[in-house]
C-alpha cells in the first residue's frame, strides 16, 4: 500500500517535471514551468517521506533546513547577472549529493554487488565527481575568483583523455572485482581530477555551453543514483536534466560554431592568444556626447538596439525602452537584436526586455538581426561587446573567433554606449571601437540612455 502511495506520488513529480519543461519553453507560459517545477519537487520529497525503508526522520529534517538555509538566501539575493556562476553552484551541490550518496551505497553494498549496481555506482561517482569539481572551476571562473583565460599547454588532449581512460578502467576492473575499494577510490579520485582539466582550458566565450553541459552531467549522475537505489522520480528527473542539459549544450556549440565533440572533451581552448590588451591599446578613438548621439539619431530609418551584459549591470532596460520609444515616436523602426550568449545566461536580454514591456515581436534573433544590420542606418551597442567583436571573423588566433556574432559594424552608424575601453567577458579588445563609422558614449548605460532621450525630445 505504502510502496503504491509512493509510486503515484513519483510518478505525478515525474510528470509535473515534464511539464515544467514543456511549458518553460516559452516566455509566456515559463511562471507556470516554474510553479509545475516546484509542485513536482514537493511531491517527490512527501514520496521519499513515505518510502517504507525510511524510518529515521532527523537527519533528513537536518538536511532540509541546511538546504532552505543556502537556496533561499541565494534565490533571495543573488543578482540576476550572478545567474550563471549561482546555476554552477547549484550543479555542484546536486552532483556533490550523488557522488556522496554513491560512496555511500559502494561502503553499504560492497561484498554483495552484482554487475549492474556496480556499473551504475561507477558512472555515478564518475559523472557526479568531475561534476562537482568541473562546476566549482566554473563558478570561480565566472566570480571572478581565479583567472578567466584558458589555461592551454601542449598535450592536453592526451593528459586528459588519460585521466577519464584511469576513471573508466577503474569501473571495467571494479565489474570485475568490486572488493578492490583501493580502485573505488581512484575512480573518484580520477573524476574529480578530470572535472577541473576540464574546465581549465575553457575560455569566457564559451563558458555558458560548458554550464549546460554539466548541468547534463549532473542529470545523468542523478539518473545512476535512480538506478543505484531504485528510485524513480530520480529516474526521471535525471534523464529530463540530463537530456535537455546535452540537448541545449549541443544548440549553444552550434549558436556558437563550435566542435561539440571538443566541448565533451575540454578542448576547447586551442587558441593563440593574439588578442591586444584592450586596455593598453592608445589608437584614438571617436567619443561624442548624448547631443552628438542624438543628432546621428535623429533622420534614422532603422536603428537596430543591441544590449549586452552592460544593460543588466546598469539596469538600463526601462530607459532602453524609453528611448525605443522617443525614436519610434521621430518617425524610427527600431529592432532588437538578441544574440544567444549576449549577457550572462540564455535568455538573460529577452528577459530584461519582456520586464520593460519591449513587445516580442520587436527581438529579432541573430541570422535576421544580421541581416537588419547590413541595411541599419543607426546600431546602438548597449553594454555589449563580445557579442559585437569584428574579430570573430577576422582574427583567427581570437578566442572568439568562429562564434557568429552581431555585425553592427555594417550598420551605417554605430554607437557604442559603455563606461571605458575595457574589455568584455572575453577578456579581449575589440576593433569595432576604432572603425570609422563608430562614436563612443562613455557613461553608465541607464545615464547615457537617459540623456539621449531628453535630447531626442528637445531635437524633436
Ligand atoms: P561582455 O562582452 O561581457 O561586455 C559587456 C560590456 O558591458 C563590457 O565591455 C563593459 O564595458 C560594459 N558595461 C559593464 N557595466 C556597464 C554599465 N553599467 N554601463 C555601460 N556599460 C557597461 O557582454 P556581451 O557582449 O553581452 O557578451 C556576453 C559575454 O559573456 C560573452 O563572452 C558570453 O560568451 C559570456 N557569457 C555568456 C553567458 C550567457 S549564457 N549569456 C554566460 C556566461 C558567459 P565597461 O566596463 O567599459 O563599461
Amino acid at each position: 500500500m505504502r510502496e503504491n502511495i509512493v509510486e503515484y506520488l513519483y510518478i505525478a513529480a515525474g510528470l509535473s517535471f515534464v511539464f515544467a519543461i514543456k511549458w518553460m519553453t516559452a516566455p509566456t507560459t515559463s511562471r507556470r514551468g516554474v510553479l509545475a517545477g516546484e509542485i513536482g519537487m514537493v511531491l517527490a520529497v512527501i514520496g521519499t517521506f513515505v518510502r517504507p525503508e525510511v524510518t529515521q526522520f532527523t537527519w533528513i529534517v537536518v538536511g532540509l533546513m541546511a538546504g532552505a538555509a543556502i537556496g533561499v538566501p541565494l534565490a533571495a539575493f543573488v543578482p540576476m547577472t550572478a545567474m550563471p556562476q549561482r546555476t554552477a553552484l547549484s550543479h555542484a551541490f546536486g552532483a556533490a549529493a550523488a557522488t556522496l550518496v554513491g560512496v555511500a551505497e559502494y561502503i553499504i553494498r560492497e561484498p554483495h554487488l552484482d554487475r549492474f549496481t556496480m556499473v551504475v555506482l561507477g558512472v555515478e561517482v564518475l559523472l557526479g565527481g568531475l561534476t562537482v569539481t568541473g562546476s566549482l572551476m566554473a563558478f570561480a571562473k565566472l566570480q571572478e575568483l581565479i583567472q578567466g583565460r584558458p589555461v592551454v599547454y601542449r598535450g592536453q588532449n592526451v593528459v586528459n583523455l588519460a585521466v577519464l581512460a584511469i576513471a573508466v578502467v577503474g569501473i571495467v576492473w571494479l565489474v570485475i572485482d568490486p572488493t578492490a575499494t583501493v580502485v573505488f577510490a581512484a575512480v573518484v579520485v580520477a573524476a574529480v581530477a578530470f572535472g577541473v582539466l576540464l574546465i581549465i582550458p575553457i575560455g569566457g566565450a564559451d563558458m555558458p555551453t560548458v554550464i549546460a553541459l554539466l548541468n547534463s552531467y549532473a542529470g545523468l549522475s542523478a539518473v545512476a543514483m535512480g538506478f543505484a537505489l531504485d528510485n524513480k522520480v530520480l529516474e526521471i528527473a535525471g534523464a529530463l536534466d540530463g537530456s535537455s542539459g546535452f540537448i541545449l549544450a549541443v544548440v549553444m556549440s552550434r549558436a556558437m560554431n563550435r566542435n561539440f565533440r571538443n566541448i565533451l572533451f575540454g578542448a576547447f581552448g586551442q587558441v593563440t592568444m593574439s588578442a591586444r590588451d584592450a586596455e593598453a591599446d592608445d589608437r584614438p578613438v571617436r567619443s561624442g556626447n548624448s547631443v552628438d548621439g542624438a543628432a546621428i539619431l535623429d533622420g534614422a530609418r532603422l536603428v537596430v538596439v543591441v544590449p549586452g551584459y552592460g544593460m543588466a549591470v546598469a539596469q538600463a532596460q526601462h530607459k532602453v525602452r524609453e528611448l525605443a520609444d522617443a525614436l519610434e515616436r521621430n518617425g524610427s523602426e527600431v529592432r532588437f537584436a538578441i544574440h544567444p550568449v549576449a549577457g550572462r545566461m540564455p535568455g538573460h536580454m529577452n528577459v530584461l526586455l519582456a520586464e520593460a514591456d519591449v513587445p516580442y515581436d520587436r527581438m529579432v534573433e541573430l541570422e535576421e538581426a544580421n541581416e537588419l544590420l547590413a541595411r541599419a542606418d543607426v546600431a546602438i551597442v548597449i553594454g555589449a561587446n563580445d557579442v559585437t567583436n569584428p574579430a570573430a571573423r577576422t582574427e583567427p588566433g581570437s578566442p572568439v573567433y568562429g562564434m557568429p556574432i552581431l555585425d553592427v559594424d555594417r550598420a551605417g552608424s554605430v554607437l557604442v554606449i559603455k563606461r571605458s575601453m575595457a574589455p568584455g567577458f572575453a577578456g579581449i579588445g575589440n576593433e569595432l571601437y576604432y572603425l570609422g563609422n563608430t562614436t563612443m558614449l562613455f557613461g553608465d548605460a541607464k545615464t547615457v540612455v537617459g540623456s539621449l532621450v531628453s535630447d531626442l525630445a528637445d531635437g524633436g
